[in-house]
This record gives C-alpha cells, sequence and structure tokens, in this order.
C-alpha cells in the first residue's frame, strides 16, 4: 500500500494535486498525482517504499484544503470475480505488515461523490455486511478507539469489479463515512446556506470549543447577511447578531430578538462603539483578495477575534488564488504581531468557494509576535 486516495468535490481533483504534491514535499517525500478530470478524488504515488502510511501520518489531514479525506491504498484491485470480491481484499490488508489492522474500529466501503459513482452505492452497502464479517473472523474491526486511536478500514469502488483498499488514521482523517458530513436542513432556516457555516463549525472548532466560544455572552457581525441563514446558525448557539446587508432579512429571525439588522455596505461597517464583537462572518461574493483585506483590516484592528468567511473561486486558477490570500493573511497579522491559527478547508457544502477560520490567539503585547499554529 504505497499511495494515497485523496476525495475531493468533482472538479476540484487538479487542485487537490496540485495540493499534495506541494505539502508531501514539504515533508521531504515525493511522489505523482494522478488526476482524472470530474472523477472526484486523486491518487498520490510515493516513489519510496512505506512513504504512503508516512504521509498519512506526518500530513495533517487539517491542512488540507481540497481533501475530505486521506486513505492509504494498495495498487487498483481489478476484474474481481462478482462471487468472490471478498478473498483478494483481504488478502491486501494481509501483505500489509505495516499496520496492525486488529486495531481497526471500521469499516467504509465507499465510491466517489459523483452521480456515476454513487449509482454503485446500493451494491456497496449490501457488500458491507458479508465484507465486516469475513473481517471480523480475522479478529479486525473490533477496536474501541480511545482519543482518535486505531485505524479506518475503506474500499474505495470505482466499478463493480474494481476497487482500491485501505485505511485511515482515525486521529488524521475526516470522521465521516465518504468525508461527507450528514447535516439536516432545518426547517425554519432563512436559507440553505445555513448549512455552509453549520459544516464550518463542525469543522473547525471541537463541541467544548463551540460552547465556550459561541453562547448567550458571545456577539457577532455577519457581513453580506441575508436572507439570514449564516446569522441563524449564529442565534441558534445564542449569540446577538449585527446583520449588515442591504437586502432583506429573514422575519422570523428578526423576531427572535438577537438580530440587529443593519443595511450597511459591508466594506465599510465598523463594529458599534462600546461593543466588543467576538466573532466576524462574512460570505459576500467578491473578489478573494479584496474579502482577504477586510477580513486582515478587522483582525489587526482588533475589532474581532475570531471569524468564518467564504473565498469564492471562480476563477481558473482556484489554488494559486487561495495560496495568494493565505500568505496576504498571513504576512498581515505577523507584521501586526499577533499570535494566530489559521485553517482552510474546502466543505462539502461549499460550490465554487472555500471556508476559512482564523483565529486570534492573543492580543497580549507581551505574548505578540507568536505565531501557535498555522494550518494550511
Ligand atoms: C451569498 S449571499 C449570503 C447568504 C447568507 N450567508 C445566508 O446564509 O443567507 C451574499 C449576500 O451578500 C450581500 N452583499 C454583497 N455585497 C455586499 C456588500 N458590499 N455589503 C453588504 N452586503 C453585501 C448580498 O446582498 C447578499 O445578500
Amino acid at each position: 500500500m504505497n499511495k494515497l486516495a485523496l476525495y475531493c468535490r468533482a472538479g476540484f481533483e487538479k487542485e487537490l494535486a496540485a495540493e499534495i504534491t506541494e505539502k508531501a514535499a514539504e515533508v521531504g517525500i515525493y511522489g505523482f498525482a494522478r488526476v482524472v478530470d470530474n472523477s472526484g478524488y486523486v491518487i498520490f504515488e510515493c516513489y519510496q517504499e512505506n512513504e504512503a502510511d508516512r504521509l498519512a501520518q506526518e500530513i495533517q489531514f487539517k491542512q488540507l484544503i481540497f481533501a475530505r479525506q486521506l486513505v492509504v491504498v494498495s495498487d487498483l484491485l481489478q476484474d474481481l470475480a462478482t462471487d468472490d470480491r471478498i478473498s483478494p481484499i483481504v488478502a491486501q490488508y494481509q501483505q500489509n505488515s505495516r499496520v496492525d489492522f486488529k486495531q481497526s474500529t471500521e469499516l467504509w466501503v465507499e465510491t466517489a461523490d459523483t452521480n456515476e459513482a454513487k449509482s454503485l452505492s446500493t451494491f456497496c452497502r449490501k457488500f458491507t455486511v458479508p465484507l465486516r464479517q469475513q473481517l471480523r473472523k480475522c479478529g479486525w474491526l473490533n477496536y474501541r478507539e480511545i482519543y482518535g486511536s486505531g485505524v479506518t478500514l475503506h474500499i474505495l469502488f470505482i466499478s463493480n469489479d474494481s476497487c482500491y483498499v485501505g485505511y485511515s488514521y482515525n486521529n488524521n482523517h475526516a470522521p465521516h463515512f465518504m468525508g461527507i458530513p450528514r447535516l439536516k436542513f432545518p426547517n425554519d432556516a432563512p436559507s440553505r446556506s445555513t448549512l455552509k457555516l453549520e459544516e464550518a463549525i463542525l469543522t473547525f472548532l471541537s463541541e467544548k470549543e463551540e460552547k465556550q466560544r459561541m453562547n448567550s455572552e458571545t456577539k457577532a457581525v455577519d457581513l453580506g447577511a441575508c436572507p439570514g441563514g449564516w446569522s441563524y446558525q449564529l442565534v441558534k448557539r445564542g449569540m446577538f447578531v449585527y446583520a449588515v446587508d442591504h437586502g432583506k432579512i429573514a422575519p422570523s429571525l428578526m423576531e427572535t430578538g438577537r438580530v440587529d439588522h443593519c443595511p450597511e455596505d459591508g466594506f465599510k461597517f465598523q463594529p458599534p462603539k462600546r461593543t466588543k464583537i467576538d466573532w466576524l462572518v462574512c460570505d459576500m461574493v467578491e473578489q478573494p483578495m479584496r474579502i482577504t483585506s477586510l477580513m486582515s483590516k478587522w483582525l489587526t484592528n482588533g475589532w474581532c477575534g475570531e471569524m468564518i468567511f467564504n473565498l469564492k473561486l471562480p476563477m481558473k486558477k482556484r489554488y494559486q488564488e487561495v495560496r495568494l490570500c493565505q500568505q496576504k493573511l498571513h504576512e498581515d497579522l505577523s507584521k501586526a504581531g499577533l499570535g494566530f491559527e489559521i485553517q482552510a478547508k474546502h466543505l462539502y457544502h461549499d460550490r465554487e468557494e472555500i471556508t476559512l477560520h482564523v483565529r486570534i490567539k492573543s492580543l497580549n503585547k507581551q505574548d505578540r509576535g507568536t505565531t501557535w499554529q498555522i494550518c494550511a
């Protein structure tokens, strides 16, 4: 097993290939990314033996923007016999001596997230049952995960007679089948966009952090708020929201009494005087660099301590654009002597855009200049 299978939204394979190649090189691992346009995954072949396993542990999954999942896989198993697909799959695992599969917790029989591949999902669901039974007979899949220990077994079916066999580390993967969190659209939310912010919060904050930092004691500004899907998520967590947009906010949201509608330009809006703003969120459709400059202004002026925002990526050179924006943010915050943490992810509910989370870790003068963690 000397390859990585990385899942992504169909159409973003090139971005993911560029990203994994760059991140692997940063830890001294070289390889080749195989890309099939619109396939929903990338295969990264390492040149040296055992390096895929090293990559799966050394690259922080959280640092990858375009990857939904990170799996160490074997060569593609092809021409599987319809009456016995299980034996060659088990044999692949048995050939791998690096990992103790007794420490496996779950089995996910998956496909890529494309309409074509999803036609295999009924087959995958059915196939999971006998395969799981067989793997349990080997003494696998009985392990109980403690704080991210152990591995998850993945089978990625490309067609009903070919698949990649692999595993991911539970402390360095997406904890969701196919790398996709299943979120239910709340019926009373003003827009479907609400799921983007919900997924972002789930991705970037632990449950404990969310409770500590998003509650009735905290206030937020929502730039480009209408009709109110993002504000809805903040209000649901008890926060008070200044919703900035010339448009109309859903009346149901205004009725909560937790929203102040500010019909102003989001690029000119400043936090109300003598009001401490904890969070800034922003979903305005604008050029990524313009949004980045605005976010940088809020952080360096100390107008908020934490933010979640989108960068829309309708252009061709999406990866380069993202890197430029990250660099700018990094430079501006460093120049201002701020300790900070940046995370970026192409979320399942994001289309032609990515979502970023930035947190200022310290505003104290003596702590300035410390960069705690720069993800992505
Ligand atoms: C994608 S929608 C936001 C959807 C919202 N997050 C939700 O969940 O309902 C973008 C919004 O940004 C607003 N917008 C665009 N440019 C703006 C600006 N300069 N100032 C304020 N709002 C702006 C638009 O009016 C639009 O309502």
